[in-house]
């Protein structure tokens, strides 16, 4: 296959990319995105502060444009993210108790239902885990503050009432080590969560990345073993020329070799946009260039 969806559609997988509304003016970037890419992540335009900025008054615009070139193109589409404690207007941030908690699940009820059966999954919960201390520890924020650790599992339990369709993800970065002491936090969640019936069908590893770690197929084991779908949600890697290649390919190769991996996101398609600014950590160059990378990956899927 001559692209990367192809590629990955071969194997029943997707590869996506994060595409941002304020680039759809650039014809380059748009022509990048339909041709190589069959699936999309909205870099921010689903999230809490773009989607519900006042309370109770929804704002689709700029995902429904993004949403919109995806369906014609019969692109998959992932949800990003309904709780997070980054993102997230300033109205929530003053609620307390059971008037956060019914913002949370009015707010999950919202997004989801105006996107409902379009989406391939949703990040239900970002980001939830603390980088330090013991395991489990959770990062404190004013859903763990007000709510409780619990509020993890009240918001998957209303996803999936409100859009019984899509796959729920929990996603997070730093947990692509199998024995961090985050990873398996989370592992230990997912077990716990599928051991009582909480709705989990997936987790997201964010994977951006300096190092791959070693041991990071096992890492993606570990998890579809415990029956949840993986998906690699916001990939890049920092470097350039043949060592970035090299770390794209491994990282295609893990996914590649876990039937349960369904698929690849990266975090960009074009270096001249990308998040990580003074790093060129994507697949495509500032001019829309084929990376080394971009041939690593494509030949590995
Ligand atoms: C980033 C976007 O790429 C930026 O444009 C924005 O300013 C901040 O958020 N983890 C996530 C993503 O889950 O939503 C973040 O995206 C990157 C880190």
């Amino acid at each position: 296959a001559g692209t990367l969806g192809a590629a990955a559609a071969q194997s029943g997988r997707y590869y996506g990319a994060a595409v941002a509304a304020g680039h759809l003016n650039d014809a380059t970037y748009v022509a990048t995105w339909n041709r190589e890419f069959n699936s999309v992540t909205a870099e921010n335009e689903m999230k809490w502060d773009a989607t519900e900025p006042s309370r109770g008054s929804f704002s689709f615009g700029s995902a429904d444009r993004i949403v919109a070139n995806a369906r014609s193109n019969n692109m998959k589409i992932r949800g990003h993210t309904l709780v997070w404690h980054a993102q997230t207007p300033g109205w929530v941030q003053n609620l307390q108790g059971n008037d956060l908690r019914n913002a949370m699940i009015n707010h999950i009820n919202g997004v989801m239902g105006h996107y409902r059966g379009q989406i391939l999954a949703w990040d239900v919960v970002n980001e939830a885990f603390a980088d330090g201390g013991a395991v489990g520890t959770l990062r404190s924020s004013i859903f763990q503050q007000r709510l409780g650790n619990g509020f993890i599992e009240e918001a998957f339990r209303a996803a999936r009432a409100a859009d019984p369709a899509a796959k729920l993800c929990y996603n997070d970065y730093n947990i692509d080590d199998a024995n961090a002491n985050k990873t398996r936090g989370v592992y230990n969640m997912v077990r716990d969560f599928k051991s009582r019936g909480v709705p989990i069908d997936c987790v997201g590893l964010q994977s951006h990345f300096g190092q791959v770690p070693g041991n990071y197929q096992q890492n993606i084991q570990q998890f579809a073993a415990l029956g949840v779908d993986v998906q690699i949600t916001e990939l890049d890697i920092g470097g350039s020329g043949t060592g970035q290649a090299d770390s794209y390919r491994r990282v295609t190769q893990a996914c590649m070799a876990v039937p349960r991996c369904t698929g690849i996101t990266v975090w960009g398609i074009t270096d001249k946009y990308s998040w990580r600014s003074g790093d060129t950590p994507l697949l495509f160059d500032g001019n829309f260039n084929k990376k080394p990378a971009y041939t690593a990956v494509l030949n590995a899927l």
